[in-house]
């Protein structure tokens, strides 16, 4: 793994250096691949970064979008991922809606839609049971607890190891989130970090050590390259090892 930390002065600055990273690596993955593969991720800190990324000059016929994690709600409730990322980006440009992949939470129950979107993700990328598919981007964020996508601590979701995609907990409310394994062997996964609230959570993951249960975005570490992109509120004080 290659772990980068940059510091941008300001949401501005992290929201264009995001995209510029984004754009190349999509740009990258598909002059290689002839398509390319990226997970969003949820919150509101992305959203900035979508909006820019909607003004980019891609061949979005050869990008397909995936989520990190999903809100177990409808796609067009407020909490929604999907909508939000929708709203923002997918909706302004010519994304065939055939390279969009939601995440499916209109199951009754949560486990079901997990296992639906473990089966699509697999036919997608041709993986057999056992194997992990390597995105070519993942994007994630981090709460102040130090969750990321819908891994959230003392969760069962952290111990899920056999499968893509699984059900994760926030405070019992149901989640669909792409696994630990998973995350680790995309080629690229970039957390977008803003904000002083994020200190705590950062010095703990950034720690040389600390429980991976406690903290679940430590367990983090991609087979590929590792950004952070943290604004300067959110890394001023981070004593990067
Ligand atoms: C979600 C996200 C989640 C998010 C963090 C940070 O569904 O909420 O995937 O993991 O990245 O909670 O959220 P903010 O960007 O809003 O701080």
């Amino acid at each position: 793994m290659n772990k980068i930390v940059e510091i941008l002065p300001d949401l501005t600055a992290l929201v264009e250096r995001s995209s510029e990273i984004i754009v190349e690596k999509l740009q990258a993955a598909i002059a290689k691949n002839g398509r390319a593969t990226i997970a969003l991720a949820g919150g509101s800190t992305p959203k900035p970064v979508y909006e820019k990324l909607s003004t980019q000059a891609l061949p979005w016929d050869k990008v397909h979008i995936f989520w990190g994690d999903e809100r177990y709600v409808s796609p067009d409730h407020p909490d929604s991922n999907q909508r939000m990322a929708r709203l923002a980006w997918l909706d302004t440009v010519p994304i065939p809606p055939a390279n969009i992949h939601p995440m499916p939470t209109d199951a009754a129950d949560p486990a079901i839609a997990a296992q639906q979107h473990n089966a699509e993700l697999q036919a997608f990328f041709q993986t057999r049971s056992g194997e992990f598919p390597a995105f070519d981007v993942i994007l994630l964020g981090i709460g102040d607890d130090a969750h990321t996508a819908s891994l959230f601590p003392q969760t069962e979701a952290l111990q899920v190891r056999d499968r893509l995609v699984t059900v994760g907990n926030k405070d019992g409310q149901p989640r669909i989130t792409l696994t630990i394994p998973t995350i680790n062997q995309a080629h690229t996964v970039l957390f977008m970090i803003a904000g002083a609230n994020k200190q705590p959570a950062l010095a703990q993951i950034f720690a040389p050590v600390a429980d991976e249960i406690t903290y679940p975005a430590r367990s983090i570490q991609p087979q590929g390259t590792l950004w952070w992109l943290l604004d300067q509120a959110a890394g001023e004080n981070l004593q990067s090892t």
